[in-house]
């Protein structure tokens, strides 16, 4: 259905878990990381049956994120449930690829629609810095083996910041010259205890124009599968494209389509606002719930996520208090 200002909204990103094994400091909130009692993390069954109501006002474009989604347990039958959903058209995935070796060839059977894996360096020195845990190699393992199997749908989401990895954008770029996959540079968002730093923010025309400078022209690709905010390009005699997303200095807020569910069952209709619903009450396990009858209940829901596309923002005031981390971006 389409919000206030005429924007269709059918996407829905659903944070199965706040927990995450990599401790990436501009992406964690600065009192440390509060994880939820494990109680209060919706059940896969209660997420399935948000996802139904979400059909039901015209979601069809469903994204998994975490923290890092690959640390629940059973998340691929879930995942694969989700993908069987009545009206559910693309079920997609983000992760942070540390457990990707493990699940590639299951993850690679799915009918995913594409498997984004945040990756912000290809140095293993520079990698523990960034994400406090060492080895990067299984990340690198896991974007081939997924690549190997067939997997044609691999994005990877590269946050760039000032004087950390800004040297690193021809290597990254490098990289759709070898395989068939896309890397996406993303301008870092200066949220939560890094809402000070926007002198680490890296412009995306910069980037462009480091690339242009370094391997050659690149030409707008259209037809990539996706349902974000990326713009995608290619570089001469590419396998892969390169694509931007530019939430600073080209907010895509006018075309935003999305929505997200968190972990322990709010939604936000804004990744920026701090507005959330809490639609717990409204699903079906009876230590949570509010004592409805189901049908009564997926009234209940469906008529939340109406109401929350209604008021949905036109756009954000900044991102200061927002937990990145436990929203999975
Ligand atoms: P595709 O369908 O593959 O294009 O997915 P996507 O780009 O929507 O999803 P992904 O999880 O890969 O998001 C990449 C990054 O873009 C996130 O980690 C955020 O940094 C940023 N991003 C995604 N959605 C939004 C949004 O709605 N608003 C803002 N400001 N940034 C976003
Ligand atoms: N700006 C841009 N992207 C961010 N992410 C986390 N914090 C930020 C930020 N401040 C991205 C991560 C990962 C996803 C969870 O969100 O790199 O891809
Ligand atoms: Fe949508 Fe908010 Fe992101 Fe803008 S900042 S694109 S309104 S989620």
């Amino acid at each position: 259905m389409k919000d206030s200002f005429n924007r269709e909204i059918n996407y829905l990103r659903i944070s199965v878990t706040d927990r995450c094994n990599f401790r990436c400091q501009y992406c964690l909130p600065s009192e440390g990381v509060a994880l939820l009692p494990r109680e209060q993390i919706l059940s896969y069954e209660e997420i399935l049956e948000v996802a139904r109501a979400a059909v039901e006002v015209g979601i069809n474009k469903f994204r998994i994120t975490g923290g890092e989604p690959l640390v629940r347990p059973g998340v691929v039958g879930f995942l694969e449930r989700l993908i069987n959903l009545t009206g559910v058209k693309r079920v997609s995935l983000t992760t942070n690829g540390y457990l990707l070796g493990e699940y590639a060839e299951e993850l690679s059977r799915l009918n995913l629609g594409s498997i984004n894996i945040g990756l912000n360096t290809l140095q293993e020195a520079r990698f523990k810095q960034i994400t406090g845990v060492s080895n990067n190699r299984l990340v690198l393992k896991g974007i081939k083996k997924l690549v190997e199997y067939g997997f044609e749908r691999v994005k990877i989401n590269t946050v760039l910041l000032k004087n950390v990895n800004e040297d690193e954008i021809l290597d990254f770029a490098r990289l759709t010259g070898k395989y068939p996959v896309s890397v996406r540079f993303i301008e870092f968002m200066p949220c939560g205890k890094w809402s000070e730093n926007m002198d680490k923010v890296l412009m995306g025309d910069e980037i462009i124009s480091v690339i242009e400078k370094g391997l050659g022209r690149l030409n707008p690709e259209s037809g990539v599968p996706g349902d974000g905010p990326a713009r995608y390009f290619k570089l001469p005699d590419a396998q892969g494209t390169l694509g931007f997303i530019m939430p600073v200095t080209n907010p895509f807020c006018n075309r935003c389509n999305r929505l997200r569910l968190t972990s322990d069952g709010l939604i936000k209709s804004c990744l920026l606002s701090t507005e959330r619903v809490n639609i717990k009450p409204w699903v079906s396990d009876p230590s949570v719930n509010s004592g409805a009858e189901p049908a009564e209940a997926h009234q209940k829901l469906v008529e939340m996520l109406k109401n929350i596309i209604t008021k949905k923002p036109y756009a954000h005031e900044g991102c200061r208090d927002i937990q990145m981390s436990k929203i999975g971006g």
